[in-house]
Parts: C-alpha cells; sequence; structure tokens
C-alpha cells in the first residue's frame, strides 16, 4: 500500500463528523436523508463528508431511483487497510462515548419507525394483501417455477420468514412434513391462520415473531423462504444471515423478490425501501452468511399496464451441498 493512500484514509477518517458517519455505517446501510437526521447536520455537509470517505474507499454508495444509500466498503473490496481501521473503530460502535450513543439511539429510533411504516401498511392491507400481491407477480408462474427449484429432497421443517398470509405454507405444503410461518403482523397472522384452515394445512403453523431472531435452533431447518419480504428491510442481508443460521448443513434458501428498477411510487404507496436487488448483492449476502448461489431464475415482467416488474428466485445453500448438486447435475 503507498503512502498516500494510507495517508488518504488516515486524512478521511480523522475528522469527527466522519468518525461518527462511520460508526453509524459499520451499525447498517442508510440513506443521507436518514444520516442527515441522526446527524443533525445539513444534507450538503453530510453529503461532503461522505464524499471524502467514499474516495477513500471507505464507504460504498449505491443509488436506487432517487434514494442514494450508503453502508461500510466491503473490506474485501476496499482498499488495504481498511479493514484494520474498521477493526480500530469496533469500539466507538459499542457506543460508550456520549454523543456516539446519542447517533446510535436515533440510528435505532430510524430504524423502528421504518419498521413500523411497514408494520402500519401491511395492517391496513393485510385482507386484501394476496390481491395486491396478484397485481404486481406473474403469480403462477412464479410459484410453480419455485416448486420446481426447490427439487425433491425430503423436508422435515420448512421456515417461512415473513409469511404474510401464509402463502408459501399452503404452496408447499405436499413437501413438507411440518413448516412454521413467522411474521410481526398480527393482522396478517390473523388472514394466515384462516388461509391454512380453509386449505386444509394442519401440519403448518404461524407465530407473531420477528424474522431477524427466529426463536427456532440454529440447523433446524432443511427449507427456508423468503418471499417478497426482503424488499421491506432495512437490512436484507441481515434476514439473510439469520436463514442461514437456521439451515440444516444440507438445507437450502429461497429467496424470491424483484430484479432492480425504477418504480418508486412502490415506495410511497406500498411501503417498498429497496426497489429490487442484484444477482450480486445476494452473491454477497450469501458469501457474508457462508452460503452459496446455486441458481437463479428470472421471470420476465407482466405485459399489462403495471408490468414492469421482473420477479427473481435465488436458491442458496451451503458451499458443500452445491457441490454436489452441481456434480449430479453435470452428471445428469
Ligand atoms: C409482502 S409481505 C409477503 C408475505 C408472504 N411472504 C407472501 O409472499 O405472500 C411481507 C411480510 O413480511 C412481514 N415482515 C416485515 N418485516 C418483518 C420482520 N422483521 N419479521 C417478520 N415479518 C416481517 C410483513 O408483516 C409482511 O407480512
Amino acid at each position: 500500500m503507498t503512502l498516500d493512500a494510507t495517508l488518504n484514509i488516515f486524512r478521511a477518517i480523522g475528522e469527527e463528523t466522519r468518525l461518527r458517519i462511520m460508526a453509524l455505517l459499520l451499525r447498517g446501510e442508510l440513506t443521507v436523508t436518514e444520516l442527515t437526521l441522526i446527524l443533525g447536520q445539513s444534507q450538503p455537509r453530510v453529503s461532503r463528508h461522505l464524499k471524502i470517505l467514499a474516495d477513500a474507499g471507505l464507504v460504498e454508495r449505491y443509488r436506487e431511483g432517487s434514494w442514494m444509500f450508503y453502508r461500510a466498503a466491503d473490506p474485501h473490496a476496499a482498499p488495504p487497510g481498511a479493514a484494520t481501521v474498521f477493526a480500530a473503530l469496533e469500539p466507538l460502535t459499542r457506543a460508550e462515548d456520549r454523543l456516539i450513543a446519542r447517533d446510535l439511539e436515533r440510528f435505532q429510533q430510524s430504524r423502528e419507525a421504518r419498521a413500523r411504516q411497514a408494520a402500519a401498511y401491511f395492517e391496513a392491507n393485510a385482507a386484501e394483501w394476496d390481491t395486491i400481491r396478484r397485481l404486481h407477480l406473474p403469480e403462477s408462474d412464479i410459484e410453480s417455477r419455485m416448486r420446481a427449484l426447490i427439487g425433491d429432497d425430503p423436508v422435515e421443517l420448512f421456515v417461512d420468514l415473513g409469511t404474510g398470509t401464509g402463502r408459501m405454507l399452503t404452496l408447499f405444503a405436499d413437501r413438507y412434513e411440518s413448516a412454521v410461518g413467522y411474521d410481526l403482523s398480527r393482522e396478517m397472522l390473523a388472514v394466515a391462520r384462516a388461509n391454512l384452515e380453509r386449505a386444509g394445512v394442519a401440519h403448518a403453523q404461524v407465530r407473531h415473531g420477528d424474522l431477524f431472531s427466529v426463536p427456532l435452533d440454529s440447523a433446524s431447518a432443511d427449507l427456508v423462504c423468503l418471499h417478497q419480504v426482503l424488499h421491506y428491510l432495512a437490512e436484507p442481508g441481515a434476514a439473510v444471515k439469520e436463514a442461514a443460521r437456521l439451515l440444516k448443513p444440507g438445507g437450502r434458501l429461497i429467496i424470491s423478490d424483484f430484479a432492480p428498477h425504477q418504480l418508486e411510487f412502490l415506495r410511497d404507496d406500498h411501503a417498498h425501501r429497496r426497489l429490487g436487488f442484484s444477482d450480486e448483492e445476494v452473491k454477497g449476502w450469501c458469501r457474508a452468511s457462508s452460503l452459496e448461489l446455486f441458481a437463479t431464475e428470472t421471470l420476465s415482467p407482466h405485459t399489462n399496464e403495471d408490468g414492469k416488474l421482473t420477479v427473481k428466485i435465488w436458491i442458496c445453500a451451503a458451499p458443500a451441498l452445491v457441490r454436489k448438486l452441481k456434480t449430479h447435475a453435470s452428471a445428469a
């Protein structure tokens, strides 16, 4: 590493606001608006600091529609030395300092406000959710592809994270011995219970619970599902990590969500936070959770007037299982 590059990192980090920003971004990604509110500083000022941190390779930014997201750089992709700086900053994130403690408290409040906004949306739309879902997804195509992609391996326990109205529990009902779906919305769960009963699915249960801390033992599930959930979350990568924790060594995670898109109104009208995800981003979460992306499926959008959304299905598994599945596929 050159003297200049080293100096760049130390100059970038050697300032109070930038240290505060790094302490926040090491907790999780934020938009510039959220950072401005947390720090109590003007947007141009915060943007200037962020540019310095980004130029030094300590922060990554990405635009999605009209929102700009910032996060601490991936230590594997950041300049040499960044990982050491992040490690040195780690004690700061424990909030021993008064100012940092206040920032982190506001960070938490911002996350909670966001979660409340999404919860209010689901509360208001629980009864109509199945109809809303059909508006923007070619549902039957997606569901048949999901069933094909999970394969025929026996599934003792299926876990559906953010189960909503329990649609995935019904869809896979003939594939598992038992299942549990978790959701934070009691209104959604009430609809899910009625749907399961109507479909005669007695071997699945739904529980009120946060998908970021599921009350199940590690390595207990054969199949975990995150269907149309990640785009509501502030920390989608953390959801994948929790899903990975639940998987048995031979288990698989199935994620279905949108490919990157520009339909900004979904944020205002339907509480979306993220406008879809790229394969690269999903691969990154898998890497960070010791999973590997095994299969990707892209389902073309509807052709009707609202149909600008491409749906993706990603199947992830532990690397050893992926090697085995790939060997079988090439031998067949
Ligand atoms: C768009 S719905 C999808 C429901 C279902 N997976 C489906 O495809 O029909 C997203 C669901 O995620 C739930 N959710 C959001 N954040 C959650 C969290 N932290 N823990 C559990 N559920 C959550 C919402 O309450 C909502 O029911």
